[in-house]
């Protein structure tokens, strides 16, 4: 079944077109898109066998261009290689970028649209889980610096998102456990029918990945801009992005999301803020989404102290994105350290 996502982002609108099989009827983006002008599928070097070539045979007047699989590639040495390529490809101002991958190629490769040739046409055909609930969504584009992730970045907004759950067949289970993460952190936000495990079965992956979206494009909507309630889609990052910190990314981002899903909820439930069965729940869902539920050894002090460096935290007031209830979520400025503390210790 096709299902259309409208969403009006600032200065235009756009499809988010959600439906099996697209893949093999690349020929409709040629229509429906005005995709008819030079084409350059960008995607990395597991996806060019599996999708990126059978696409662009599809595609008149298309070119492949391949980047290195993995996130240490998401950065400006590769943009710089993506210009050249696109300039060989001959790409002019009419012409569109198509990032086929994951969040790494759709951020990369959405920023080489953004700024070559000042901005030509970005399509998103996000191939993870991940990359189709969250990244490809809301016109985020960036690259990452020695010194920090996604230092580097634009608001781009595509001109189109296709979306094949088809293509998570060749999804690897670790990729789809990340990208359950941050369904479940939707559901947690605004959508409890996310948090139903019928609903995690992979021949549900249409319907939960319809539902995912449409929570991350209510907000987006709201504030294109990040000037506010965007904020909530944060929930349980201050815990995870402290826990990859610690564990110099040995966590994946999707287990240390999970955990910090967990640690939200425990908090709100410490200051009285909702009943115990919301943590309850949380740590039921986790589990069988084969998410990490504990800290495994990892310090507290550690944890917190790399949470005060959270460029979010204005003058070293505590900020988190805490849960009154499922889908009723509130953000609680300084909270007491001995409370986060005790939270994470209950949770080692
Ligand atoms: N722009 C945003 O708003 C936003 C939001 C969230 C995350 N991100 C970014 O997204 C990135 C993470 O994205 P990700 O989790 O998709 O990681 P990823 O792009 O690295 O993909 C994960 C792995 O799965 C492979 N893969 C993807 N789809 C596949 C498929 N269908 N079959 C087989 N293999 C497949 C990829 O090649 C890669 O090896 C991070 O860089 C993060 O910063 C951006
Ligand atoms: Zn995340």
């Amino acid at each position: 079944m096709a299902e259309r996502i409208p969403v009006n982002a600032p200065d235009s609108t756009y499809d988010i077109v959600i439906e099996s099989g697209l893949m093999q009827q690349a020929d409709r983006l040629v229509d429906e898109f005005g995709l008819g002008r030079r084409v350059a599928v960008v995607t990395n070097t597991t996806l060019a066998p599996l999708y990126g070539q059978a696409l662009v045979e599809r595609l008149p007047n298309a070119a492949l261009i391949t980047m290195p699989d993995g996130e240490q590639h998401k950065t400006l040495a590769t943009v710089t290689q993506l210009y050249g390529d696109l300039v060989r490809a001959k790409l002019d101002r009419g012409s569109t970028v198509v990032a086929l991958g994951g969040g790494v190629v759709g951020d990369t490769a959405g920023f080489a649209a953004a700024t070559y040739m000042r901005g030509v046409r970005l399509v998103q055909i996000p191939t993870s889980l991940l990359s189709m609930v969250d990244s490809s969504v809301g016109g985020k584009v960036g690259v990452d610096l020695p010194e920090g992730k996604n230092l580097v970045g634009a608001f781009k907004q595509p001109d189109a998102v296709m979306i094949d759950p088809d293509v998570i067949g060749t999804l690897p289970p670790q990729e789809w456990r990340n990208g359950m993460a941050e369904v479940l952190k939707h559901g947690l936000l605004a959508d409890p029918a996310l948090l139903d495990p019928a609903l995690h079965a992979p021949e549900q992956a249409a319907e939960l990945v319809r539902r995912a979206v449409q929570v991350k494009v209510d907000v987006v909507e709201q504030d294109p801009y990040e000037k506010g309630i965007r904020a909530h889609l944060n929930l349980g990052h201050t815990f995870a992005h402290a826990i990859e910190q610690v564990t110099q990314y040995q966590w994946p981002h999707g287990a240390a999301v999970g955990f910090g899903l967990l640690a939200a909820a425990q908090l709100s439930y410490a200051l009285a803020m909702c009943d115990s069965d919301v943590p309850e729940q949380v740590e039921d869902v986790l589990a069988t989404a084969g998410l990490p539920r504990r800290l495994n050894g990892l310090d507290a002090d550690a944890i917190y102290a790399a949470m005060s460096t959270d460029k979010k935290w204005q003058n070293g007031h505590s900020r988190f994105i805490l849960l009154r209830g499922i889908a009723h979520v509130e953000i609680v400025e300084d909270v007491p350290k001995s409370t986060v503390i005790e939270v994470l210790r209950r949770l080692q």
